[in-house]
């Protein structure tokens, strides 16, 4: 028995792909995203071939992530998610603005962004797997990423409950294990030596957030 409902039950965040080719800018809507390694960073995103966006990353290998926030709305999700690059400038009347490859985001709607180049393409079919090394990472608002799940409800119900992260202290976090370090020393003034208690790895992998 194959119950496709099964599939709903899979997490996933939701992403803005941008590419660019010569001066043409595009962006498209992205579920299937991870992370793979920490050291060096990569990234895994799978495209669908018959997407515009696909052949820019395709042709260029260069290509950013933005991570869709809570504030995204369906007009968002339907203009980036169901309109093609081929047809439309998708961009236009968006305030964008470039990473450091020069591709190109939005800004608002999104929580993070990062920059990257194709590393490795496998080709799957209907999709390529673009293996990705992160150039560049940011944090670009306080709101929480939104989940498949919650774009899910927006779709049915028209609203989801919006959360904005409180300001805090900074934390410093493992990137291999996500263990958060709690101890009474400050993160900085802890030895060169130090290994995070559940993985293992060295300090320089902790990350402060
Ligand atoms: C919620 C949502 C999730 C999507 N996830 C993916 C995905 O994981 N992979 C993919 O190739 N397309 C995905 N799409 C579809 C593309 O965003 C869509 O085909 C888009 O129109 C392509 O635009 P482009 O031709 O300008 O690149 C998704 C669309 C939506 C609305």
């Amino acid at each position: 028995m194959t119950d496709l409902a099964a599939l709903f039950k899979i997490s996933y965040g939701l992403y803005l792909i941008g590419a660019k080719k010569e001066n043409k800018e595009n962006a498209c809507i992205n579920n299937t995203l991870i992370q793979i390694t920490s050291e060096p960073l990569r990234l895994l995103l799978a495209m669908n071939k018959g997407s515009y966006t696909h052949d820019l990353v395709k042709a260029t290998g260069q290509l950013s992530v933005a991570v869709i926030d809570q504030r995204a709305d369906m007009s968002f999700f339907n203009h980036f998610g169901t309109k093609s690059g081929r047809d439309i400038d998708k961009l236009e009347g968006f305030p964008v603005l470039f990473c450091s490859n020069g591709c190109p985001s939005v800004e608002g709607n999104i929580c993070a962004l990062f920059a990257g180049e194709v590393e490795q393409t496998i080709d799957v079919g209907s999709h390529s797997l673009f293996i990705i090394a992160v150039q560049e990472a940011a944090i670009k608002s306080d709101y929480e990423p939104i989940t498949y799940a919650q774009y899910r409800n927006l779709k049915n119900t028209g609203s989801i409950e919006i959360i904005k992260t409180e300001k805090k202290e900074y934390k410093y976090i493992c990137t291999v294990c996500h263990y958060e370090y709690d101890g009474d020393i400050p993160f900085e003034d802890l030895p060169d030596d130090y290994k995070c208690p559940i993985c293992g790895v060295g300090k320089e992998l902790f990350i402060k957030v």
